[in-house]
């Protein structure tokens, strides 16, 4: 592909574009519901960069600021079709009312339409979500041949539907942690892995080579290993696939990459930072086996350590004690309450706290981010930008980097990033709030 003063070159968003979704529970049909009711006038698609936000051109005195899906050629949400698995067989609508995040009134209208989208049977194995069991899922001889059940699926979906496009995102539980071991070196040990039913092969991690390997973006919306190890690095860069990084950021990591950065800016010291959170969603369920939850705190951890950069700043950051919990508490249902309790420091070490209670909805702040990363992971691919897209970190708690790189934690840096790509797309000038012009 070719880039120019005027920008990349764009293939156009026409026809339609099959959004795969991988686990059909409170986030991926919340998702679907809000994008059904969008298009059809019963909602606004609130919290989505791609829908309502805008970016600047040029000077602050030009006056430019597109709507972003005006200034890049996304895919409307009227080409959008969804498919997914799940080891429900429920549909979208009946899952949607299980998930007990969206109201019945605002469901009633889009029932004749989520009754429409079914789950194809999964690729599932207890073993790697233990607090789960349907009967809504596939048999196979191997895992290889369990994916070339989910390719069938991919390509029938395709072909029924007359789809241009697809991306996947995956919105399934939790899995168990691993972290990358041999099987995952090479795409050659990986395809062997397959073969042979390697037992560090997830379930996810099947999807996501399906996708890849068929040139189809992917991100992952849960933290645990799936697109992001050398195979699969391997594998996107053979077709081209843009792949992103994991863990949708919302809720009290999102607050975290607020509040975080603002102490650093301003050089204020932190001795501990103590986050519990009460969740009573199947997500919540899931989490509550201390092998999920596991692979949940590693990916929140993490965040804080880059952003505070305790080598850089060892009076400051040297010794926090960072605590994340998660318990499940039923009567809460998807209403997840989370507690923050913050011990910072001032002047002449003098300390300070900060309570933070965040009373969210967690599949209300997960939809957007989840169309938001369809939609620039579709737009990457026409623009053939392959492997990892560092630009979307701004959804993900867990973002892909390239090997070596430490990810940026920043929520503002990761915005002005993905702005900054945009702008890069089209051939704008990249913003750098200099602003000396003003001055001259
Ligand atoms: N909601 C948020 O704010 C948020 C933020 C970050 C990450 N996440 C992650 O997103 C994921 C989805 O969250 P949720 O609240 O919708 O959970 P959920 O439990 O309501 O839905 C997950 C669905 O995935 C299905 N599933 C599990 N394994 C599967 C497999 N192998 N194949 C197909 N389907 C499978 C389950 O049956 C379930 O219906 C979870 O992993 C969660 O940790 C959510």
């Amino acid at each position: 592909m070719t880039t120019s003063a005027k920008g990349r070159d764009i293939k156009p968003a026409e026809g339609k574009l099959g959004i795969l979704l991988p686990g059909m529970g409170a986030v991926a049909t919340t998702f679907v519901a809000g994008v059904h009711a969008i298009r059809t006038g019963l909602s606004k698609p609130i919290g989505s960069l791609t829908q309502m936000g805008t970016v600047r051109l040029g000077k602050r005195t030009d006056n430019r600021a597109p709507l972003i899906k005006d200034f890049v050629p996304l895919a409307a949400l009227d080409d959008v079709v969804f498919g997914g698995w799940d080891v429900y067989p429920d549909s979208a609508y009946e899952a949607a009312k299980k998930a007990g995040v969206l109201e019945e009134k605002d469901l009633a209208p889009l029932k004749t339409f989520l009754e429409t989208v079914k789950p194809w049977p999964a690729v599932f194995d207890p073993q790697y979500v233990k607090k789960l069991s349907g009967p809504n899922v596939k048999k196979g001889k191997s895992k290889r041949d369990l994916a070339d059940q989910v390719t069938a699926d991919i390509d029938k979906f395709k072909k029924d539907n007359g789809l241009a496009r697809l991306v996947m995102v995956w919105c399934g539980s939790t899995e168990v942690y691993r972290e990358a071991g041999d099987v995952h070196s090479s795409l050659a040990k990986f395809e062997k892995g397959l073969d042979e039913s390697h037992p560090d092969i997830l379930p996810s991690m099947i999807y996501a080579y399906c996708a890849i390997k068929a040139g189809i973006p992917y991100a992952n919306g849960a933290p645990n290993l799936s697109g992001d190890f050398p195979a699969m690095l391997e594998l996107a860069k053979k077709t081209g696939a843009p792949i992103a990084g994991k863990d949708f950021k919302t809720g009290q990591t999102f607050m975290k990459t607020l509040l975080a950065p603002g102490f650093k800016a301003r050089l204020l010291g932190m001795n501990g930072w103590y986050s519990t959170n009460i969740l009573g969603n199947r997500d919540g369920e899931v989490l509550d086996d201390p092998e999920s939850f596991k692979t949940k705190e590693v990916s929140k951890l993490g965040v804080l350590e880059h952003i505070l950069q305790p080598a850089l700043y060892p009076d400051l950051y040297g010794k926090i004690h960072h605590v994340v919990r998660i318990n499940y508490y039923p009567p809460r249902g998807d209403n997840k309450e989370g507690w923050d309790n913050i011990d910072i420091f001032g002047w002449m070490g003098y300390p300070m706290q900060i309570k933070v209670d965040f009373l969210c909805r967690d599949s209300i702040l997960a939809a957007p981010i989840v169309l938001d990363l369809a939609l620039f992971l579709d737009l990457a691919s026409r623009a053939g930008m392959s492997g990892i897209q560092e630009w979307l970190s701004f959804y993900l708690k867990s973002p892909q980097t390239a090997p070596g790189l430490y990810p940026e934690h920043d929520i503002f840096i990761q915005l002005m990033k993905l702005k900054n790509t945009l702008r890069h797309l089209r051939g704008e000038e990249l913003i750098t709030h200099l602003g000396l012009e003003y001055y001259d």
